[in-house]
């Protein structure tokens, strides 16, 4: 049984915009999947229907294999976290520390524990140091790690991210592919993430949907989908760089391995110039 699974999702806006045609998706246990697509796909559309935030206009949302109704919306919210793309949409309390730890609360743990949830969500994202600060002082990529920090301290099984590097500094994109790599290795947890940033991508998934319009226009590994350059320029995607130019020195006779991240890319290249890795 999937942890997340829509079958012929539809959604319409009011005012008859329709934001997603059919849509057959799943998330597999302890999968890490990516969601790219242009301005406009409707990647926020989607991941707003996984935790019941938007009700399918037509088709369904099955969260472990059940529809999500209103007896279960709170046990669903509490499996599927899902952070939005603007932190000012999720963030209200009065300082860092209340604020992520608004989450725990409500789900009715005590204050101890509370307390180290609190503590070692900010630890992971790195913002220690901001638990006394007001929220609605912090910078732009601040207030994310915020936002992130709140609901992994609730622990849930399906983390979904929206545009989680949107507005990262380097070292922020950095540590965000660490953290998402580690909560998926060390916990288990499933994550679900959107990103125009298709650099992080081999680093951080397993598998990809391409959107285009408000529909999957491909699907698979990330080997699959970045072999296929025609079709991500038809959609205003790119293939990363990285790949792109592995993939030009091959097609030019260079003997190499394909490779995707940057790990591999430098193994292949020093094969080829017959040093050890
Ligand atoms: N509240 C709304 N009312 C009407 N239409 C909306 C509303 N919110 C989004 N839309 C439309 O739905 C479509 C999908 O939007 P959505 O925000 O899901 O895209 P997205 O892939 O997340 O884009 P971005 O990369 O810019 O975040 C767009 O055409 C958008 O204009
Ligand atoms: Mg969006």
């Amino acid at each position: 049984m999937h942890l997340i699974e829509t079958r012929d999702l539809c959604y319409v806006y009011p005012g008859n915009v329709t934001a997603l045609h059919h849509l057959d998706f799943v998330a597999p246990r302890n999968a890490r999947i990516a969601v790219i697509g242009a301005n406009g796909a409707g990647k926020s559309t989607l991941f707003k229907c996984f935790n019941g935030i938007f009700t399918p206009t037509s088709g369904q949302v099955l969260i472990r294999g059940e529809p999500i109704t209103r007896e279960n919306l709170r046990e669903v919210r509490k499996f599927v976290g899902l952070v939005f793309q603007n932190p000012d949409d999720q963030i209200f309390s009065p300082t860092v520390e209340q604020d992520v730890a608004f989450g725990p609360m409500n789900l009715g743990l005590d204050e101890e524990t509370v307390h180290h949830r609190v503590h070692e969500a900010l630890q992971l994202v790195g913002i220690e140091d901001l638990a006394h600060r007001v929220p609605h002082h912090l910078s732009g990529g601040e207030k994310k790690r915020v936002a992130i920090a709140g609901i992994i301290a609730m622990e849930p099984e399906v983390l979904v991210l929206d545009e989680p590097t949107a507005g990262l500094d380097p070292r922020g994109v950095r540590e965000l592919i660490d953290v998402i790599n580690n909560l998926s290795r060390t916990f288990g947890m499933t994550v679900i993430f959107s990103t125009h940033d298709v650099s992080v991508i081999p680093e951080v998934a397993d598998y990809l949907y391409v959107m285009a319009k408000g529909r999957f226009v491909a699907q698979g590994t990330v080997e699959e989908v970045f072999s296929q350059p025609e079709l991500l320029a038809s959609v205003r995607l790119d293939v990363p760089v990285l790949p792109r130019l592995i993939r030009s020195l091959i097609d030019r006779g260079v003997p190499l391995r394909m490779a995707y991240t940057y790990a591999k890319a430098e193994e292949a290249l020093l094969e080829a110039y017959g040093k050890k890795p």
